[in-house]
């Protein structure tokens, strides 16, 4: 088992996404040679901005059409990749036989490549923090890698909504335990918060949910985060930056995960009221909260913020074996809104009587 050479050539799945363009983008700039995985080469929606990407028409950067519901399909892909970045989403998360027969399609490709050396799985944070009982949180308020959620909790099934969480714990242990099988490579998971930052194409606008709420908000219309949670955020560039870091780091582990947020936190009310205060020239017309949730769960609104408020998020592991600094939110918040003015030419609604440029 062993890092991956510099200019080696490395495959991402789900390279039309948010975080998985980012991670193109920034392989190419450090010099890899990239293997671009998507579903539908011929979609120029979601392909033609990694077309534009540099390196594609010298041919360091190629597209290949996989979909991870069909066995063998990354076979081709791997042979002679060094590494693979396993970005993307899967169809669906509530189904463990479904996540699990997924995980063995990536898995045996990478086995037959016999090239691979490491595998970066992406997680999410809510394989740290979703909890069947919120005040879990209270026992074990620090997040941090080593921390799971109590899967002994009854409550925690895919219908009561844990079907995310546990998919992604389920990925974490079964690229973990073949990398320990097959003795030749390694799985190292990375664990995002809620991304935000700027896209790369129009139709990011609509995935997410990060960038999507920002686009909503303005709009002139955002609703309260589940369980009053506020958002737990790091850019997508810096989730991109984790993923290579971890490829490329001498210090890590097969089975480890990592974090990769700022540790920043905003109540989402502060996240839209931050859109007039950093480009207060756009006149965005700041909307009030909608909150959803049946009164019962309106009642515990004090007792839930004070539960986040609580948490003390951590960074210190993927500081201390990568080499990236995480951007303040702000930036990532002025860096969204005005990717999604220009590249998605989202309208916002502005102030009344604002004029543009006034
Ligand atoms: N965004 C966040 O804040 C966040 C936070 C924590 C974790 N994550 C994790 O990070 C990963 C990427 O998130 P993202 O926000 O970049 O997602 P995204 O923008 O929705 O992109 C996900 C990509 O997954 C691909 N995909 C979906 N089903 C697939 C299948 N059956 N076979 C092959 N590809 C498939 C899609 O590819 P095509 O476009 O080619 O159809 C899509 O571009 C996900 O695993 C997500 O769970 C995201």
């Amino acid at each position: 088992m062993a890092t991956i050479p510099r200019g080696a050539t490395v495959a991402v799945t789900g390279a039309a996404g948010f975080i998985g363009g980012w991670v193109v983008r920034f392989l190419l700039d450090k010099g890899y040679r990239v293997r671009a995985c998507v579903r539908d080469i011929d979609d120029p929606d979601r392909t033609d901005f990694l077309r534009a990407m540099p390196g594609y028409a010298s041919g360091r950067l190629s597209l290949h059409a996989a979909d991870l519901d069909n066995a063998g399909c990354f076979d081709d892909i791997f042979r002679g990749c060094h590494g693979v970045c396993h970005v993307s989403h899967i169809s669906g998360y509530d189904d463990v036989e479904y996540v699990r027969m997924v995980c063995d399609h990536i898995i045996d490709s990478v086995n037959k490549s016999e090239t691979v050396n490491r595998v970066i799985v992406t997680s999410s944070i809510a394989a740290i923090i979703t909890e069947g009982d919120i005040n879990e949180l209270v026992r074990r308020p620090v997040l941090y890698e080593d921390r799971s959620p109590d899967e002994d909790n009854p409550k925690r099934t895919p219908e009561k909504g844990h079907g995310y969480a546990i998919g992604k714990l389920l990925a974490q242990r079964s690229f973990a335990d073949a990398a320990e099988r097959s003795g030749r490579w390694d799985a190292i998971t990375c664990c995002p918060a809620d991304n935000v930052g700027p896209i790369q194409s129009p139709h990011q606008k609509d995935m997410g949910p990060w960038q999507h709420n920002i686009e909503l908000m303005l709009l002139g219309a955002y609703e309260q985060t589940p369980a009053y949670r506020p958002w737990m955020t790091v850019d997508v560039r810096d989730t991109a930056a984790c993923q290579i870091g971890l490829l490329e780091s001498v210090d890590v582990q097969n089975g480890e995960r990592y974090i990769a947020w700022s540790t920043d936190t905003r109540n989402v009310e502060d996240v839209c009221a931050s859109i007039d205060r950093l480009l207060p020239e756009l006149g965005h017309d700041t909307p009030e909260v909608t909150d959803p949730f049946p009164d019962r769960i309106k009642a515990r609104e004090e007792e839930l913020r004070g539960i986040w408020a609580g948490c003390e998020l951590r960074n210190d592991r993927i500081r201390a074996v990568t080499s990236v600094t995480f951007r303040p939110l702000d930036d990532s918040i002025r860096d969204c809104i005005e990717s999604l003015l220009t590249v998605a030419k989202v309208q916002p609604r502005r102030k009344p009587g604002f004029k543009p440029g006034s």
